[in-house]
């Protein structure tokens, strides 16, 4: 039975899940990654490269364990220990196929095939992807393996009609019934076999038995010079196996990016139903556009998302907060009816009913207490404010530790470096500290101290004291005219003085 489920990025979609066909017999899915993405001009391996948040080989990764295949193997070639050691992180149970120096999509295929045979020979249905096709979704994917388990075919390949083709195999078709005879690359198609607008994804299930056998009998002997799997398609129908495609509306998730246009053009996409998704589950968003939110970003419902924010990593944020505008988080936790705005911040907590911003930079280690405050122009680094503590402006605070209720005056700076060590300040709770008092570490204040204006806290400071850094002021009366005679100081002073 079709049933919807929601995906993690947000996107729905109708499948058959796996486990809905025992028959499945999901024997393994392979992931192409040798080639060298030479079009990206990067030194990042182009499979390593993200889109929202994730690299395209993790989204590969992602969908193909989304079917819960038996046997998951990745053919690697370009950049290789980079790429394992990306792989081995993402997905440990993954297989690594190292490609030979035969070129060609047939080529990895069968070596991944030996590789997997070597295992225990491999029996029922084998899925090809590619490691550069991130909007590729599991959905997608259950179903070309349904409808190939149901109609029992040898080869079923996940085609999409495009406006331009160029560039694309192209799906050869029986003009009599309409069945699927076999895959003609772009560069070995004839004028008429051009104006053809059904590609081929690249994304197949195959029967492992029928894959093996016909693997055999494919060559070079083509215009690149390459072992085309597509080939497969055309020996699989001559051997008497049922050939059929499946087509999917959803370009998008057969696209691959090849430069750093359709890397972007992608992303965006990605992006569009991520927020979309988000939006659907009870997340406010003003401004989908200027909205980025990568696919591992966590939100409640009720949150609001107020335009130019940009949500990374492991950022979560609970119902009712409202970030935005203009913020961009990583890693940062957000507390329910906390507000978040024009703030840039990494590795933060913020309690619930908090206020961050604006113009507020939070650094690793920031934790803010329910109904605390770090206000403007404000930095934070490794430092702990209990709840109901205000930062209210102009600072830094940094290997600090302040209590609760407390009110940490405007220009506050704690000195934690001493050019060599880093040394912290602990505030207690209830504490009232004037203005650009600076904490010279390391250093205790005890709660309920106050310290006047400009006070340098050089020693502790025990509970319930007031601190002070006292200079005498002295006022050299008539500086001004003498020192700087005729200039619009010297005159508004001798009006002041004239009119007493
Ligand atoms: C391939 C298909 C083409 C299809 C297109 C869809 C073949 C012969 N052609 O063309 O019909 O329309 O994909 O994008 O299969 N790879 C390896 N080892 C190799 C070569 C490629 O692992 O030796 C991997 C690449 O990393 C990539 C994928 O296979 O992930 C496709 O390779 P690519 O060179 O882009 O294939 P195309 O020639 O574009
Ligand atoms: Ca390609």
């Amino acid at each position: 039975m079709p049933k919807k489920i929601g995906l993690r990025s947000g996107q729905e979609c109708h499948l058959v899940s796996p486990q809905d066909n025992p028959s499945n017999n999901l024997a393994a899915v392979m992931v192409l990654a040798a080639g060298a993405g030479t079009r990206m001009k990067s030194r990042t391996p182009k499979i390593l490269h993200p889109v929202g948040g994730i690299s395209m080989v993790g989204h590969a990764l992602a969908a193909a364990k989304g079917l819960n295949p038996a046997k998951l193997a990745v053919v690697v070639r370009h950049e290789r220990d980079l790429v394992a050691a990306h792989i081995a992180e993402l997905e440990p149970q993954a297989l690594l196929v190292d490609q030979d120096d035969i070129p060609g999509t047939g080529r990895a295929v069968q070596q991944a095939l030996e590789v997997l045979d070597a295992q225990g020979e491999l029996a029922g249905t084998v899925v090809v992807t590619y490691g550069d096709v991130p909007l590729l979704s599991t959905g997608l994917l259950a179903e070309l393996v349904a409808v190939h388990t149901a109609d029992a075919n040898a080869v079923t390949v996940l085609t999409a009609v495009l406006e331009d083709a160029a560039g694309y195999g192209r799906i050869l078709r029986d003009p009599t019934d309409n069945t699927v005879l076999g895959i003609r690359e772009h560069k070995d198609a004839s004028d008429a076999e051009r104006q053809i607008r059904e590609v081929n994804s690249g994304i197949y299930a195959f029967d492992a038995a029928v894959l093996r056998t016909a693997l055999r009998s494919v060559t070079t002997e083509n215009n690149q010079g390459e072992m085309y799997l597509t080939d497969v398609l055309a020996l699989a129908r001559h051997d008497g196996g049922r050939v059929a495609a499946v087509t999917t509306t959803d370009q998008w998730q057969v696209e691959g990016a090849n430069d750093r246009v359709q890397l972007a053009a992608l992303g965006a996409e990605h992006n569009r139903r991520v927020v979309e998704g988000w939006m659907r589950a009870g997340v406010s968003v003003i401004d989908p556009a200027t909205t980025w939110i990568d696919s591992t970003v966590e939100l409640a419902p009720d949150v609001t998302i107020l335009p130019g924010t940009q949500l990374h990593g492991t950022t979560t944020v609970a119902s009712d907060a409202v970030v935005g505008p203009d913020s961009t988080l990583t890693d940062v936790h957000i507390g329910a009816g906390a507000h978040v705005l024009r703030t840039h911040g990494s590795g933060a907590v913020i309690g619930e009913g908090a206020q961050v911003g604006p113009f507020t930079y939070l650094r690793p280690g920031t934790v803010l207490g329910a109904d605390g405050k770090i206000g403007a122009f404000y930095e934070t680094k490794n430092v702990t404010i209990g709840r109901g503590s205000k930062l209210s402006h102009l600072g830094y605070a940094g290997d600090a530790e302040i209590g609760e209720d407390s009110n940490i005056g405007c220009g506050n700076i704690t000195a934690n470096y001493d050019g060599e060590n880093k040394h912290r300040t602990v505030i207690g709770s209830g504490v009232r500290t004037g203005s650009n008092t600076v904490f010279v570490a390391p250093v205790t204040v005890g709660d309920g101290a106050f310290t006047g204006a400009g006070a340098i806290v050089r020693k502790d400071v025990p509970a319930g004291a007031l601190t002070l850094t006292v200079a005498p002021q002295r006022n050299a009366e008539g500086w001004t005219e003498a020192n700087r005679p005729g200039s619009v100081s010297a005159q508004a002073a001798a009006a002041a003085t004239t009119s007493h």
